[in-house]
């Protein structure tokens, strides 16, 4: 029945490869935080705004604590919350692939001119969004009514 939320896992499994940590020492923890407070800001415009807390930027502050991980930094993320298992913490989220496409078009919004905004190393940029697209497949948890 097309209501039945279809549980789904992606064959290629969590990445492995990571962004470089050169980022982090360019950028710094303020500019990281900057830029995820601007990404939740897009979020906040979209069509999967009801999914996130009523307050965006308090939510952006919790996952830039994963992103100064992610880009280099120390693991702040962990220290306050935890082992990440980000595909489980998803999970009470209906993410398909539609939800995925405009998260990461949210993403690389945040990312024009990110070298201007935030300091992002402008040679890291295509990595990162390579890096975006294979962790948000992993994110995906549900087939949407679209997908095959
Ligand atoms: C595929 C599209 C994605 C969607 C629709 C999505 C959606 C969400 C939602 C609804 C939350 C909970 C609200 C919040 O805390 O902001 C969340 C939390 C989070 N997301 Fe995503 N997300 C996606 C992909 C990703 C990716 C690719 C990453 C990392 C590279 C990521 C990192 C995080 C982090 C760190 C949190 C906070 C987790 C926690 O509660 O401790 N998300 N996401």
């Amino acid at each position: 029945m097309s209501h039945e939320r279809k549980f789904y896992v992606p064959p290629s499994g969590p990445p492995q490869e990571r962004p470089s940590p050169e980022i982090y020492q360019v950028m710094g923890e303020g500019n990281i935080f900057k830029m995820l407070e601007d990404f939740y800001l897009e979020l906040e415009k979209s069509s999967i705004r009801h999914m996130f807390p009523q307050d965006m930027k308090e939510a952006s502050k919790k996952t830039a604590l994963f992103f100064v991980f992610l880009l280099g930094g120390p693991p702040l993320y962990h220290e306050k919350h935890g082992p990440p298992m980000m595909r489980k913490r998803h999970m009470p989220f209906v993410i398909d692939e539609e939800a995925r496409q405009v998260w990461l078009n949210c993403f690389k919004l945040t990312l024009k001119a990110s070298d201007v905004k935030y300091h992002f190393p402008p040679q890291h940029v295509d990595a990162f969004i390579t890096f975006l697209e294979r962790f948000s497949e992993w994110m995906v948890n549900t087939k949407g009514n679209g997908d095959k």
